[in-house]
């Protein structure tokens, strides 16, 4: 396969905030950002693979500060690495106050994909070319990302088994919980 640059499928996404997108606070919904998120994150990636695309897994939503209704939300994305089948889009976020002309960055956000075929099965997308020192760190950054999400996931799912109530109840007490009287007679 051809390798594909990664501006032949940078995409940005502007959306203004309208007051339907508001919160109880008046301030925007977490979901609704995570819905563009996603749809940048298709077109991104649809665009390289030249097939559909489906999310498979999330990293790094943060949001670091609000977004308020009336504001201009543009969504920056960039495929970062390619596997065989998934690629990683990297996703940038500002919000603009078009009056003040302040810009706030909101979240940097990495949405792992994988290419479908017409069976719906995972199907090989074209590698990346690398075409400068940014392309190059964003992809090893990937790379890092991915050895410590592999890394944690074993290390929780081990925790997980050997998690025993009695041996770790103890350390709920400086915890901002309750436990019943009757739960506690029966750990
Ligand atoms: C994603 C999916 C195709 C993976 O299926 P699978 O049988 O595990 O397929 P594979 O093992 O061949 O994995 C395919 C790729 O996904 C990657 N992958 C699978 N699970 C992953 C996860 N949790 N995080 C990151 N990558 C993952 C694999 O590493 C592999 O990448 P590679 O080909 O670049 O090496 C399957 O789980 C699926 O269809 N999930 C539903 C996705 C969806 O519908 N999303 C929308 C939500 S409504």
């Amino acid at each position: 396969m051809t390798p594909k640059p990664v501006s032949h499928s940078r995409t940005t996404l502007t959306e203004l905030m309208i007051p339907s997108y508001a919160n109880f606070g008046g301030r925007v919904h977490g979901g609704i950002l995570l819905s563009l998120m996603d749809k940048v994150a298709y077109a991104c990636s649809a665009k390289h693979a030249g097939q559909y695309c489906v999310t498979v897994s999330v990293d790094g939503v943060n949001f670091r500060q609000p977004v308020d209704v009336g504001e201009l939300v543009s969504l920056m994305a960039s495929v970062n690495y390619v596997g065989r089948t998934s690629l990683v889009v990297g996703i940038k976020v500002i919000a603009e106050n078009v009056k003040s002309g302040t810009v706030k960055h909101t979240n940097t956000s990495y949405f792992t994909m994988v290419a479908k075929d017409d069976a719906d099965q995972p199907t090989e997308v074209p590698p990346l070319l690398l075409e400068t020192p940014d392309d190059v760190r964003r992809f090893l950054e990937a790379i890092k990302r991915k050895e410590l999400r592999a890394s944690f996931g074993e290390h929780f799912d081990n925790a997980k088994t050997r998690m025993l109530l009695a041996e770790n109840i103890g350390k709920l007490s400086s915890e901002r919980c309750q436990i019943t009287d009757e739960l506690r007679a029966q750990l």
